[in-house]
């Protein structure tokens, strides 16, 4: 049977197999002759232990690219897990969210991250957000998002579930120019256009409605050690954060903004990740009002 996806095998699964192979036929030629047996044998040991480590990663790699229903329903298990924990990020997240109303529109919300900030709101807070689109692509968030929504009280929240990009959203020429707020939380490296989601979101806002967000994005500072921290995890991040890059989104959003939109707060700040996501600590947030 003919498998065409199996030949795009990732540039990084050959490259951790070959990096394993070399390991291998290096420690061969560097011990062959060796005197000193013991070494040989625990420098092999590792060498293995680290090939096979290296090769599976690979291969998981391979796995979500030829399967991408693995990778988005992996992705999903993976954020709904880690939903289930207070993050580093939460005070900027609910900092930013802390009194939101009116018509609302959130572009990516995965499995309701941001629902959280909305657990002090009063019944008479809830009752202000008129309309909650969530425009989420992935549609095995819809049911993590609703468990968080009961898990948190939040039955009255209006939420109704878009299965959409937000490229792709059309929110209907009535309702053009009516939203209060619209917000994106950690979604922006992983959309196509960046700019065809700011336009569907600008489309969508009303005159003095808000455009919030808070985003991870490319380090500046090329050759530090973060840096090269990003180049090294930037092609496994892709597969295993469902196409997630790094960008320069701080600049994407202020030159698409222009001066049609008045920046009332915009910070680029490093967050306290946790070790092994070092490579996610720059980030920007902030607040635009439509003109
Ligand atoms: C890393 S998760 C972030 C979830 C949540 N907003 C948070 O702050 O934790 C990225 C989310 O963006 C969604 N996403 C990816 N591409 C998108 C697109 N083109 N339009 C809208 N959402 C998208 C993903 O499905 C996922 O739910």
């Amino acid at each position: 049977m003919c498998c065409p996806q199996c030949f795009a095998i990732p540039q990084i699964t050959i490259q951790l197999i070959g990096t394993s192979a070399c390991l291998l036929y290096g420690q061969r030629v560097l011990y062959k002759n060796s005197q000193w047996k013991w070494a040989n044998r625990i420098t092999l040991l590792i060498s293995i232990l680290i090939a096979v480590l290296l090769s599976s990663l690979g291969i998981f790699l391979f796995v979500l690219t030829v399967f991408p229903e693995y990778r988005k329903s992996g992705f999903a298990y993976f954020c709904g897990r880690q939903n289930k924990t207070p993050s580093p990020l939460d005070e900027h997240r609910c900092a930013l969210l802390g009194n939101i109303t009116g018509r609302v529109i959130e572009f990516g919300p995965g499995p309701g991250t941001n629902f959280r900030c909305f657990e002090n709101y009063t019944a008479d807070d809830i009752q202000s957000i008129e309309k909650y689109v969530a425009v989420e692509p992935n549609s095995y968030f819809e049911e993590a998002m609703r468990n968080e929504q009961e898990r948190l009280g939040l039955a009255q929240l209006p939420l109704q579930f878009v299965g959409l990009r937000g490229e792709d959203v059309d929110i209907g020429e009535d309702e053009y120019g009516t939203y209060d707020v619209v917000f994106f939380t950690h979604v922006l490296c992983s959309v196509d256009s960046v700019e065809s989601v700011l336009a569907n979101a600008d489309r969508a806002l009303k005159p003095g409605g808000k455009m919030i967000f808070m985003e991870h994005v490319l380090v500046h500072e090329e050759r530090s050690f973060l840096w090269y921290s990003q180049k090294i995890a930037a092609p496994i991040m892709t597969i295993i954060g469902n196409g997630c890059q790094f960008k320069d989104i701080g600049a994407n959003i202020k030159s698409y903004f222009g001066d049609r939109y008045i920046i009332d707060y915009f910070v680029e700040f490093d967050a306290s990740m946790p070790k092994p996501l070092y490579f996610v600590t720059p980030h920007v947030k902030g607040i635009v009002t439509k003109k």
